[in-house]
């Protein structure tokens, strides 16, 4: 058959969205028996640091407070919960419909997008790094870059025939809730309003559906193992269905999902440009046997050709002078896609501490 010949010469064969992993766990999904321990050792969150942007917009005598409860989740966190973030209701539930559609179509409406090369910027593909992991992870993603809007909208795709129009508004609405949270970190690490934006050059956003089919055994697999993310800073919606979890002083803790917010999370750009004040958080996903799950990710963060380095006045605040050699994002990338997904991408370009 031409489908299933074309789904094997791609490596398509492996989405978990066509289906072929309902009734069991095929062996290369299975995770480490100290990674299946570790899915036994999971707590609630006690505490979910809330950021309200309406406190931190306003000019008045509230915006200082705003700022030092941001600095604490940030710092002390890695991560919070934003809500009145100007995002409209309607864009965000339109948002969630259209992702779902997309992974409901049949597969030769999708195979065009298919790739496993990470340079390929527009990509329907599954796990994290194929060609990479031994172990693959129960999820099936479709990832596109979204500024500036006009240079990448015809990269993405036309079925549904409202994703352009739908996911283009999103995009527009997230940039702006990214560009605002930006500013007040910079203020809460003592920098200049503008000091991260600037520091990512021309700035790259790149929007990601995350779909996790339910899984016939949930103790034998993740459906995304532990990382951080290589950008600066991830702003991410999800559905209902709980399976986001974060690693808070060596422990796994379950994320409840908020309805209406964001969940925004530091990643290793950040860690980067504040020299260590905050650090990237380390999260994982896992699975469940009754109900599919999507997420939907916006990561922000530098244009390829930018220079990250840490900002000149944390490093001399620090004792330890700057804790990361400059690179540019795009050495940084390459790195990230040369292994499989790991917590640990950052150490490769650590200034070696002579004591
Ligand atoms: C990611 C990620 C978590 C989730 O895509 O980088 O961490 O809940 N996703 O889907
Ligand atoms: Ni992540």
């Amino acid at each position: 058959m031409v489908l299933e010949g074309l789904k094997s010469a791609t490596g398509a064969q492996n989405l978990l969205s066509w289906g072929d992993n309902k009734l069991s766990v095929h062996p290369k999904y299975m995770i480490s028996d100290e990674e299946r321990q570790s899915l036994k050792q999971v707590s609630m969150l006690s505490y979910v640091p809330v950021i309200n942007l309406q406190e931190l917009m306003d000019d008045g005598s509230s915006r200082p407070q705003a700022i030092e409860k941001l600095r604490k989740a940030c710092k002390e966190h890695g991560y919070f919960e934003v809500i009145n973030h100007g995002v409209s209701e309607a864009i965000m539930e339109d948002m969630m419909k259209v992702a779902d559609e997309f992974f409901q179509l049949p597969v030769e409406d999708k195979l065009h997008l298919f790739s496993t090369d990470y340079r390929k910027r527009t990509l329907l593909s599954t796990s994290f790094n194929a060609t990479k992991e031994a172990t693959m992870h129960w999820r099936d993603y479709l990832r596109h870059p979204c500024n500036p809007l006009e240079e990448h909208i015809n990269s993405w795709p036309t079925n549904p025939s409202s994703y352009r129009d739908v996911a283009g508004k999103y995009a527009t609405q997230l940039k702006e809730l990214t560009l605002k949270l930006l500013e007040a970190i910079s203020e809460s690490l003592g920098l200049e309003k503008d000091y991260i934006a600037k520091a990512l050059g021309k700035q790259n956003q790149t929007m990601q559906i995350n779909y996790y089919p339910p899984c016939p055994n949930p103790d034998l697999t993740l459906a995304l193992g532990a990382h951080t993310d290589p950008n600066c800073l991830t702003i991410v919606q999800h559905d209902e269905v709980s399976g986001l979890q974060i690693m808070k002083d060596g422990s796994w803790f379950d994320v409840p999902a908020i309805h209406g917010a964001f969940f925004v999370n530091i990643a290793d750009q950040l860690q980067v440009i504040s020299n260590g004040e905050y650090k990237s958080l380390v999260h994982r996903a896992v699975t469940n046997s009754r109900k599919k799950r999507i997420s939907i990710p916006t990561f922000y963060g530098p244009s390829y050709d930018a220079e990250i380095k840490p900002a000149d006045s944390l490093v001399a605040a620090n004792v330890h002078g700057p804790l990361y050699v400059p690179f540019t994002f795009e050495q940084f990338l390459s790195h990230f896609y040369s292994q499989k997904l790991v917590t640990t991408t950052l150490e490769h370009f650590e200034v070696p501490q002579s004591n």
